[in-house]
């Protein structure tokens, strides 16, 4: 058992939960007129309103207790420091350092991290001038013009997210493509319009093993080669961005044309690093270091503001009262800001890969609610699908809305419209309408009391949905940069709170093996008998039915 449910302040929250659960939020504004300045906090980028939870300042007080007897500052400096805190892996968790603004060495195990990391961001810049300027040439002479980044999960999802989350800061240096499906259909269709002569590979893979990367990059090599008539063409046509080297040789890769990646990195924190090589490549590497440095600049907030005003480990300690105490069970990512499309399908990785555990870092069986399942889609499309669950199903779903003060590409009349919906709906879900309201407003209309009585239950809202709002002041790379970095302190913090290793991800192993060993069967046509009858009889009636 974790003996996080000792800790007084533990205990004192499953006390105040069970309070809280019977109170409305209007109540708590009805009475505190202070209650936004109280519950919010605004950094130079963005501001975070986290006033429309269930949560008063004894509740605030007491989460932030937790904080303290849980010790998280102490584990930050661990964590910037190069402490080994992904303990079941025995590493470092330095992501930190990849956008560190700082000449000092950090030193783990011996090597210094700051030279390391500085090497590569200059190995980095040079290379992408050089494919940005048309000075990196294909087998027959002809600049580059696509980049074609093949990788999975982090060496996929931050990329890409950012990638188009920054599409107005692209020109017309090279366009980038991502292919991360071992479904053929993925790769035949990015490929499809491209010339081989002038396309650029990155396989992105920390591991270089990972089976649906490999197969993709040895189909890409496959369409490059089958164009040049010339295996040497690899050489100038595919980068590799991995911490396994030998393996990206062992591929045909040169050892020139391989950027490193370091154990203390984890995948989903990655693109910070070259996995973030298609980024650079697509806005130019100035707008990269933008990144890094909004990045940064969070960091920087994050170990400095005491934690009352730290917006990381208070949107950690949101998460975890409406999660662990209050017994949410999922929480959606609702963006207003169409670049943030892809947002979600990166923090469902992040959260969910970091802290979706059921042991403590000690192995001990967790007995209480961890992460939240993370779900979402642009919120104006969710306004016109799910919401209705949002708004009046029995279960109450938490959620981020982000959104932008400044449209990047303004059309007139559209932003305010998007926003207005914004502010609308997380008033809606906090405010709810009554039936006495519904009954009113229908009055008001001329409705008859036979429609009124048989309408009224239908359209009560009963309100009291807990959501946060980060409103940046416009999405740039320097904002995103603080953006992604105010979540990912979120989940560390979320990890020490619940007494979780957030870096390890030793679920994703037991169907890796599994698949790799039907694989085998399916190829050779030998089911094994050892499968469950179900998993048997799917896979005999699949080879039967090609
Ligand atoms: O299987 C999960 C995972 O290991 C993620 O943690 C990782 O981001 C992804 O696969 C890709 O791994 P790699 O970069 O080693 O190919």
């Amino acid at each position: 058992m974790s003996d996080r449910q000792t800790l007084a302040s533990w205990k004192k929250l499953q006390q105040l939960a069970q309070e809280k659960k019977s109170q409305h939020m209007n109540t708590f504004f009805a009475n505190d007129v202070k209650r936004f300045e109280k519950f919010s906090i605004e950094l130079p980028n963005m501001l975070l309103d986290y006033s429309k939870n269930l949560i008063d300042s004894e509740t605030l007080d007491c989460l932030l207790s937790l904080a303290n007897e849980t010790e998280v500052c102490d584990w930050r400096t661990k964590m910037f420091t190069g402490a080994k805190i992904n303990k079941t892996e025995d590493r470092a968790v330095l992501h930190t350092a990849l956008r560190r603004q700082s000449n000092d060495p950090l030193i783990v195990d011996g090597e210094n991290v700051t030279e390391h990391v500085q090497n590569q961001l200059a190995k980095m810049e040079v290379f992408v001038d050089k494919v940005r300027q048309g000075h990196w040439l294909g087998y027959s002479g002809k600049r580059i013009t696509d980049i074609v980044n093949i990788g999975v999960g982090g060496s996929n999802l931050g990329p890409q997210m950012v990638t188009e989350a920054l599409k107005h800061y692209s020109d017309d240096g090279v366009n980038v493509h991502y292919v991360s499906n071992v479904d053929g259909a993925q790769i035949v269709e990015v490929l499809r319009p491209l010339d081989p002569q002038k396309v650029l590979f990155i396989v992105s893979s920390k591991t270089f093993t990972t089976t649906e990367t490999m197969t993709n990059a040895k189909t890409a090599i496959k369409w490059l080669t089958s164009s040049s008539f010339d295996e040497k063409s690899v050489a100038k046509h595919f980068v590799a961005v991995t911490a396994n080297k030998e393996n990206a040789m062992g591929f045909g890769i040169e050892e020139h044309n391989i950027f490193d990646m370091w154990d203390w990195v984890g995948g989903r924190f990655s693109l910070w690093s070259a996995i973030g090589l298609a980024i650079a490549l697509d806005l130019g590497f100035d707008k990269f270091k933008e990144l890094l440095e909004g990045a940064y600049e969070m960091d920087q907030h994050f170990i400095n503001a005491p934690l009352k005003d730290n917006m990381p480990a208070i949107m950690a300690l949101i998460s975890v009262w409406n999660t662990t105490f209050l017994g949410a069970h999922s929480q959606a990512i609702l963006p207003y800001d169409q670049t943030l499309h892809m947002l979600s399908a990166y923090l469902q990785q992040a959260e969910m890969e970091s802290n979706g555990k059921s042991v403590t870092w000690d192995g001990d069986e967790i007995n209480y609610a961890t992460v939240p399942s993370i779900w979402g889609e642009l919120g104006i499309n969710g306004q016109h699908a799910f919401y209705q669950y949002l708004h009046q199903s029995n279960n109450v779903v938490p959620a981020d809305f982000i959104g932008s003060v400044e449209s990047v590409t303004p059309v007139q009349g559209h932003h305010e419209t998007l926003m207005a919906n914004f502010f609308a709906q997380t008033q809606a879900l906090m405010v709810g309408v009554d039936e006495q309201q519904v009954r009113a407003d229908l009055k008001a209309k001329g409705r008859t009391p036979d429609y009124i009585n048989k309408v009224s239950p239908h359209k009560v809202h009963k309100g009291n949905r807990p959501t946060n709002t980060i409103l940046l002041k416009r999405i740039d790379p320097k904002t995103l940069g603080s953006l992604i970095a105010a979540y990912e302190h979120k989940i560390f913090v979320q990890g020490i709170i619940l007494q979780i290793c957030s870096f390890d991800q030793w679920g994703v192993e037991l169907g890796k093996g599994l698949a790799a060993e039907i694989q085998e069967e399916l190829s050779t046509n030998s089911i094994s008998e050892k499968h469950d009858c179900s998993t048997a009889s799917l896979m005999k009636f699949y080879q039967k039915a090609k």
